[in-house]
């Protein structure tokens, strides 16, 4: 085990579906007999060519995911794997669309069968996990309404948090400020991506019409110095995931990702993995190749393990707790 591996980190942007190992998308395909040609490449790894094409893929291999039970079992291979790479808090994902389309007395069961399998993780590998449910953004404010009423009305337990993800081009942020205030006023946290694949625009349209005190990437902010400032005011915490992105080709390495430029401006960043298998990362490589190509050290990961607990969708007592975690070097 390597020293990047055995830090204790927190994760507050990572995918349940994008989490999947292809192998356990597989097993699921063969016991339902469901063709997936296509979805995968010779070596047996998701196949995407850009990030239209990695949406469809992943919306593909999320058609395996039919009954509450696949979805315990996916919680409980994804919180392992999470473990395994030192992450003590992590917050996942999940789209309700895939989880009874949106309809409440499915979602009530999915959401049951998922709570079972976070709490089975934390009695065997004592990692905390908090749901974020998330609207698809290409499939619409209309849909997305109907999934903040589902997430509104079960917002309780291990379910928190409120966002959206999806193709970021798709619509304006004010078609979906009902969604977001309806989730808002149960009481979930609420975050967006944006700023991901489309520039700084996207962000300023997301600030301006949704409730958020995070954003999901918001990296290209960094080509607007007055939308930084806002967001340093604003005290707008960037869940930043450098490996997904520069797998998806959004910077060409991680010496000219702008993770360290928002840092240094004193924008909040936190550090995640979005959606490993598909970016072929995991924590564990993302601390390692910070510290080799950008020379982070335990303090620097502290720093922003910190500004991720304090960010999260987490109760009081919780956040407490972990953040005694990351105190000191
Ligand atoms: N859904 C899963 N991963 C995503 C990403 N990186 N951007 C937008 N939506 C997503
Ligand atoms: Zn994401």
């Amino acid at each position: 085990m390597s020293e990047w591996r055995d830090i204790a980190k927190t994760e507050i942007h990572l995918h349940l579906e994008g989490a999947a190992p292809p192998d356990f998308i597989r097993q699921l395909a063969g016991e339902k007999k469901i063709d997936l040609s296509g979805v995968f490449d010779a070596a047996g790894n998701y196949k995407w060519v850009d990030f239209v094409d990695f949406l469809n893929t992943y919306e593909r291999a999320c058609e395996v995911l039919k009954a509450p039970e696949d979805f315990k079992r996916l919680v409980e291979a994804v919180l392992a794997e999470s473990a395994s790479h030192g992450v003590v808090y992590t917050e996942l994902f999940l789209a309700p669309d895939f989880c009874g389309g949106g309809d409440l007395i499915a979602w009530k069961e999915y959401l049951a069968a998922m709570s079972e399998g976070a709490i089975a993780a934390k009695a065997a590998f004592g990692i905390e996990a908090r749901f974020i449910a998330t609207c698809v953004r290409h499939l619409g404010a209309d849909q997305a309404k109907i999934t903040s009423k589902v997430a509104a009305e079960t917002a309780s337990g291990l379910l928190t948090g409120w966002g959206m993800g999806g193709d970021e081009a798709f619509g304006a942020a004010a078609d979906f400020t009902y969604a977001f205030e309806q989730a808002a006023e149960s009481g979930l946290g609420i975050t967006s991506h944006a700023g991901e694949v489309c520039g700084p625009d996207s962000v300023r349209d997301t600030l301006d019409n949704l409730p958020v005190s995070r954003i999901g990437h918001g990296v290209r902010s960094v080509d607007d110095p007055d939308l930084v400032r806002r967001l340093i005011e604003n005290d707008i915490v960037l869940e930043v995931n450098p490996g997904s992105n520069i797998s998806l080709s959004l910077f060409k390495n991680l010496k000219e990702h702008p993770i360290s430029a928002l840092r240094d401006a004193g924008v909040k960043i936190t550090v995640s993995t979005d959606d490993p298998p598909y970016f072929h990362t995991d924590m564990t490589a993302e601390y390692t190749n910070l510290h080799q190509e950008l020379g982070w050290e335990v303090k620097d990961f502290n720093a922003i393990n910190q500004t991720a607990m304090q960010a999260a969708f987490c109760d009081d007592a919780t956040r407490k707790t972990l953040l005694k975690k990351f105190e000191g070097a």
